[in-house]
């Protein structure tokens, strides 16, 4: 019973890092809505911080963290007695699940292409990924997107209260703040798929064909 309170708050702590990253980076989407420089000049003034080793050491390491401290605890929970859950606490552990697949490929083909080929993939990187393969990248973004925001928001208003803060009044604004969110990141996302392919390859997409990928 101690280790499971030891947990809890590990959970919620590691979780609560890596959610200030997950702030910026979904506001970033958001900048989308406004086109490529918009995006763009976004992304490389919060790369400034979030990409300084340290802080991208914690961000990942913190990611790890609440990544395995929540499978450790799904596994424990498994011989006991499943209590009814909210739809709300489905959806959120359904999100956590869909991040725990996706989250090691999301990062090693953007991350991955900035470390290993000097390539970041910006605004035109996802964008040639949409009218490359767009049966599986729409789905995908819409789905990485929503479940990040709704994850990320939800999980907040269980942590703080775990470590000592109360949410009390923050709690009735949530499902109105959380579909105006969704929205903006609907909007940055369906700017980007209506991004007309320009006239020279992509950085990005020559990249991807530089290691065979495409
Ligand atoms: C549709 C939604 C998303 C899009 C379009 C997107 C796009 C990107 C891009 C372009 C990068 C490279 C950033 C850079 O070069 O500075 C990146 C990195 C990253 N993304 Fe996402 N992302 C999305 C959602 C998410 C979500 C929901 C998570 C986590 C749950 C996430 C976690 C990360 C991480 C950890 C990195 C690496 C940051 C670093 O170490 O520099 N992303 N993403």
């Amino acid at each position: 019973m101690k280790s499971e309170v030891v947990l809890v708050r590990i959970q919620a702590a590691s979780g609560l890092v890596f959610a200030l990253f997950l702030a910026v980076h979904l506001a970033n989407l958001a900048f989308a809505a406004g086109g490529a420089p918009a995006y763009d000049a976004f992304q490389r003034a919060a790369r400034t911080g979030y990409q300084l080793p340290l802080l991208e050491a914690v961000v990942l390491g913190a990611m790890l963290v609440h990544a395995a401290v929540s499978v450790v605890r799904l596994l424990r929970s498994r011989g006991s007695p499943a209590p009814r859950r909210s739809i709300g606490a489905r959806l959120h552990r359904i999100a956590g699940l869909f991040l725990l697949v996706f989250f090691a490929g999301h990062v090693a083909a953007t991350r991955g292409a900035s470390v290993f080929g000097g390539v970041f993939p910006e605004f035109a990187g996802v964008a040639f990924t949409l009218r490359w393969i767009p049966l599986y990248f729409y789905p995908y973004y819409t789905l990485l997107a929503l479940f990040g925001l709704y994850h990320g928001a939800r999980g907040v208003m269980l942590a703080l209260p775990r470590l000592g803060v109360s949410v009390g009044r923050v709690r009735r604004w949530m499902i109105g703040a959380l579909a105006l969110l969704a929205v903006m990141l609907l909007a940055g996302l369906t700017r980007m798929a209506r991004e007309p392919a320009p006239r020279g390859e992509v950085p990005y997409a020559a990249w991807l064909a530089r290691i065979g990928v495409r």
